[in-house]
């Protein structure tokens, strides 16, 4: 935090709820995973856009541990997406200099994914212009309730703040400076749940195919206009 009180001008780590995929298909008359194919090419843009304007972290909620509660073909059609990124955007992310990560229970996914996912991370290690995470399977709730159950396992014992963080998927990535929703609902949904406890929100009406350079600006402008306390007076 400056001097002053007021966040560093552009966030570290910006956190993303890439919703409104499945209005925004609705709207144009179309399946929802067409709107889920928008969504990828919005989120390709989107590191992009981050990455231009100087932000170091940028982390997407791409599929929640309730997800898998949707309809059979939109799970298939999100899975297919999973895949076709895998497969044919890491590359490009490389070129980049961006480093690509999945946080979540990866083990839940085919061993075709997760071999795609374990290639692009190894391919992309030593990047260091971006860092993408990409949360997959995740739920915040989820997250604290393993970082539990891993301290039990190595047989318990009061822990600190300090050393629980030390349990949860990523504890190296620094917690998000800016949490942005789009598609108009005001609620967190389970995204980050420990570490955005100091976090600065931001919410668009936007849907997440409709999410560019222009959205990305305003949340960060209004990010930069406010004062981060951490709770001190
Ligand atoms: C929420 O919109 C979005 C999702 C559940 C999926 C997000 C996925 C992508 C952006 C593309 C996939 C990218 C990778 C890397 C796998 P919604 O469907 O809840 O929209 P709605 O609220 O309008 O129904």
């Amino acid at each position: 935090m400056a001097a002053d009180g007021k966040a560093r001008k552009t966030p570290f780590h910006v956190g993303i709820i890439m919703d409104g995929n499945g209005r925004w298909a609705l709207r144009r008359g179309m399946p929802r995973v067409f709107g889920h194919q928008a969504g990828m090419k919005a989120l390709e843009e989107t590191v992009d856009n981050a990455h231009e304007l100087g932000i170091r972290y940028l982390s997407v909620y791409a599929f929640s541990t309730e997800n898998w509660k949707r309809m059979p073909d939109e799970v298939a059609g999100l899975m297919g997406l999973f895949r076709l990124y895998l497969k044919n955007k890491i590359e490009k992310l490389h070129r980049k200099g961006a480093r690509i990560r999945f946080v979540g229970k990866l083990d839940a996914f085919n061993v075709d994914i997760l071999d795609g996912v374990r290639y692009a991370e190894e391919y992309t290690r030593e990047n260091k212009e971006i860092d993408l995470i990409v949360c997959v399977n995740y739920g915040g709730r989820q997250e604290i309730v393993d970082a539990v159950n891993s301290v039990l396992a190595e047989g318990g014992g009061p822990v600190t703040v300090e050393t629980f963080k030390g349990k949860m998927y990523a504890p190296d990535i620094p917690d998000p400076d800016l949490l942005i929703r789009t598609g108009g609902e005001l609620r967190m949904s389970n995204f980050w749940l420990w570490e955005g406890a100091y976090s600065e929100y931001y919410f668009t009406d936007a849907y997440w195919p409709d999410f560019d350079m222009a959205e990305l600006k305003r949340a960060v402008e209004s990010y930069a206009s406010r004062e981060r306390r951490y709770g001190a007076a």
